[in-house]
């Protein structure tokens, strides 16, 4: 079958998904999801920016065209339910709870509340850039400490030091982006146990589901006790809502306070609401993104060591490779092939990193990858 005949199919899939058909392996079937998923309508596959190839949950879908009667309110009416289920969901309080459009707005509420001229702002490099972006218009100091060691963790010695003993903000992406590694949880919480309160940790977990390593924990445990600590997580990965807009951070009740100082009115809307309640109905969504996320890394790593292409693991929902050669030239050469992957994430210039597709987009990236090693681009 072409690439427009997928689409098609994809087409017609979707709308028997959309009625009701679903769960359990048939969710996986890629005709299910083939138009709602990465692939997009002209054939490109985005292996680019680490979304859930399998598209919005069935339930999801259907919530959403139910709730649209209620796209001429304000969502005060969702958030309320949104808010208690989430709590319920992490055993916490709902006063615990920052909700953003996407959980890079959390990320941008405790930027701007923890600003003042000097304050170091410290991060790993390379990391996910929205932190220092959020940052530039603040007299923050900003310290970039590189990852360290063979296990691409943050280096917590050096950011201890560049913290210093005063106010400060720490910017722990555990699992980080763009390596997918982990940092050490023991160690990231012996740090957070002496830190001085004035030491704000801003713990991003929107790969938390990902991660299955005994070294890797959430740092949800803190909140209670730490008021220097938030948590940040999302619903655009595991729960394949990227489009939707829907994220939160999770702190201490003064804490999540200060940062909601900072929110933009009505930032969540009635639609995601009602996509991120149905999400957490599905008992099977987290199952069936991870069942499909193992089968793509599968394909990746593979493909990776048939062309003894060193790779970095991953607790994610991508990978970093080598490529021989220049970044900017390869990545034209997948977008030649119809393929987006990840962006320059400096100083690792002499990387790429995919995001995991469906088994079929992961067979057009190996295979256009197979053809640029054979061509000695990569
Ligand atoms: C580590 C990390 N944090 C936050 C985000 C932002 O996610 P969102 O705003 O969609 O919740 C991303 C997106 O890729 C990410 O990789």
């Amino acid at each position: 079958m072409d690439r427009r005949g997928f689409v098609a199919s994809g087409v017609v899939a979707t709308l028997a998904g959309i009625s009701g058909a679903g769960g359990g392996a048939a969710v996986l079937e890629r005709e299910s999801f083939w138009r709602v998923g990465k692939t997009l309508p002209d054939g490109t596959v985005r292996l680019s920016a680490n979304e859930n190839p399998l598209g919005l949950a069935p339930s999801a879908r259907k919530a959403v065209m139910d709730a649209i009667v209620d796209a001429n309110r304000y969502p005060f009416d969702w958030r309320r339910p949104l808010v208690e289920a989430l709590a319920k969901r992490l055993g916490v309080k709902t006063e615990n709870l920052v909700i953003g459009a996407g959980s890079t707005e959390v990320l941008q509420m405790a930027v701007q509340a923890y600003q003042a001229p000097g304050v170091p702002l410290v991060i790993a490099e390379p990391t996910f850039e929205d932190v220092p972006r959020y940052e530039k218009p603040f007299p923050y100091r900003l310290e970039r400490i590189p990852l360290t060691g063979s296990g691409y963790a943050h280096d917590l010695q050096r950011m201890r030091d560049a913290a210093g003993r005063g106010p400060a903000v720490v910017y722990v992406c555990n699992p980080n982006n763009p390596t997918g590694t982990v940092t050490s949880s023991a160690d990231v919480d012996s740090w957070i146990a002496e830190a001085p309160e004035e030491t704000l940790f801003l713990v991003d977990e929107a790969y938390f589901e990902y991660a299955d390593t005994p070294a890797y924990r959430s740092a949800l445990k803190w909140i209670d006790s730490k008021p220097n600590v938030v948590v940040v997580r999302t619903f655009s990965k595991i729960f394949a809502m990227a489009g939707m807009r829907l994220g939160y951070g999770v702190a201490h009740p003064e804490t999540a306070k200060k940062l909601t100082a900072y929110i933009s009115a009505n930032n969540t809307n009635v639609l995601a609401c009602a996509a991120g309640l149905a999400s957490m109905a599905d008992d099977g969504l987290v199952g069936r993104s991870l069942t499909a996320n193992t089968r793509a890394k599968k394909i990746a790593t593979t493909t990776l060591d048939e062309l003894g292409l060193e790779y970095i693991p991953t607790q994610t929902n991508f990978i970093m490779h080598r490529i021989h050669g220049d970044l900017e030239t390869y990545i034209a050469h997948m977008k030649d092939r119809g393929i987006q992957v990840g962006r320059p994430f400096p100083p690792m210039t002499e990387w790429n990193r995919v995001s995991f597709g469906l088994p079929e987009e992961m067979e057009r990236w190996a295979e256009a990858l197979r053809g640029l090693r054979a061509a000695g681009t990569v």
